[in-house]
This record gives structure tokens, sequence and C-alpha cells, in this order.
């Protein structure tokens, strides 16, 4: 997968399949986010760069996505969604993403979750599901206008320094495949 895509600046970024050599930024993006401690339940890096470019170098495409957007020569921000391993799961997806905080809030998200949707629609996932701190309004806001609804939460699942917040349960049911 390879789209260029507009920013809401009108700024043109890339979002693709990432590959082997992206490793090394998708671990230093998520070690970065997770640090902040606010975003995403890791609090540094949870796999070494090594390990991440084998995953990223022998996943099975059908199952497995691994996207990067690029902007100005660089990586701002990474998604992964799984597919359900069993055939009791299958027709359904798993995902998570994070971006750099100065890419942040330019709609760069929404363009990786479009991209992310593509790919689902074209294996024939049926509903794509996620979990988020209640208390992070901006990815919420992004995910309900890509339709995603609140199925249920964990309360007081996460504890963010002083703060307990509820782990919200997301999902969207793709549209039915039009057969020919
Ligand atoms: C969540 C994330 C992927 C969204 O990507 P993004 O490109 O910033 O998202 P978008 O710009 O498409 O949309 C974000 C929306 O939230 C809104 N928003 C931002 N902060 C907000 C807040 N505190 N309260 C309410 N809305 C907020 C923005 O205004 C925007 O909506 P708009 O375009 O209608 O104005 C990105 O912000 C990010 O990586 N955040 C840190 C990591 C993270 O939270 N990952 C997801 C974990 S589930």
């Amino acid at each position: 997968m390879h789209l260029v895509m507009q920013d809401r600046n009108n700024g043109f970024y890339i979002v693709r399949s990432a590959n082997g050599n992206d490793a090394a930024a998708i671990v230093e993006i998520l070690a970065e986010v997770g640090s902040e401690g606010i975003y995403i339940a890791n609090e540094g890096a949870y796999m070494t760069v090594e390990h991440q470019a084998i995953i990223l170098s022998s996943l099975d495409p059908h199952t497995h996505l691994v996207l990067v957007a690029e902007q100005d020569g660089s990586l701002v921000g990474t998604l992964e969604m799984v597919r359900g391993t069993f055939r009791k799961n299958a027709h359904t997806a798993n995902f998570g993403m994070a971006l750099r905080a100065p890419a942040r809030g330019r709609r760069i998200g929404e363009g990786l979750l479009r991209a992310a949707h593509q790919w689902a629609q074209s294996e024939g996932v049926e509903k794509i599901c996620l979990s988020v701190f209640s208390s992070n309004r901006g990815a919420i806001a992004l995910y309900q206008r890509m339709g995603y609804q609140e199925e249920g939460r964990r309360r007081n699942q996460f504890r963010l320094g002083e703060t307990l917040v509820d782990e919200v349960l997301m999902a969207w049911y793709l549209p039915p495949r039009l057969t020919h």
C-alpha cells in the first residue's frame, strides 16, 4: 500500500506499508508516545528494533498490517492492525495507532485509519475493534468521526499518574462487500 494524502494544512504526506527499514523509527515513535504517559499503555520501548524488524519482514500481509505515515522524509506515525487468528474471530481486527506529538491534530491519523479500513475491506474483515483511555478526547473524537461506537468499558482499568481512567472498547462494522 502506498497512498499520497493531504493533511489539514494542505501538506502532503505518504501512508504506506512498513518494511524492515522502518523498525527503528516505529520503535522510537511508540517509545516517545509511551513516555508521554497518557495515551498508550506501554511506558517505553516494548520491543527491540531487531525484533520489530523481524516482525515487519515476516508478517502475513493478509492478517497483519503495519502502516507508517511519512512527511518531509521522516516517519511521523504508525498504525498496526491485526486480524483475529482463529476461525471464530477471523472476521474481526484490532488496531492501535500513534503519531509523534508535532504531527497531531492535522488529520494524519484519519489518513492512516482510512488506509487501514481499505486493507480491512479488501481482506473481508467485518468488524474493527479498538481500546482507548476514556481521557483521550482527541482519539475518541477521531474514532467517532470515522463511525466507531462504544461497545463497552472497563472501569478504572488504567492509572495515569494519580488518575484512574476507563478503558473504552469501540468498534466499527464495515459495509458488506458487493459481490460481482
Ligand atoms: C489519536 C491520534 C492518532 C489522532 O490522530 P490525529 O491526526 O491527531 O487526529 P485528527 O487530526 O484526524 O483528529 C483528532 C481530532 O480530535 C480533536 N481533538 C484533539 N484534542 C482534543 C481534545 N482534547 N478534546 C476533544 N477533541 C480533541 C481534534 O480537534 C480533531 O478533530 P477535528 O479534526 O474535528 O478538529 C493522534 O492524535 C495521536 O497519535 N495521539 C497520541 C497517541 C494516541 O492517543 N493514540 C491512540 C491511542 S487509542
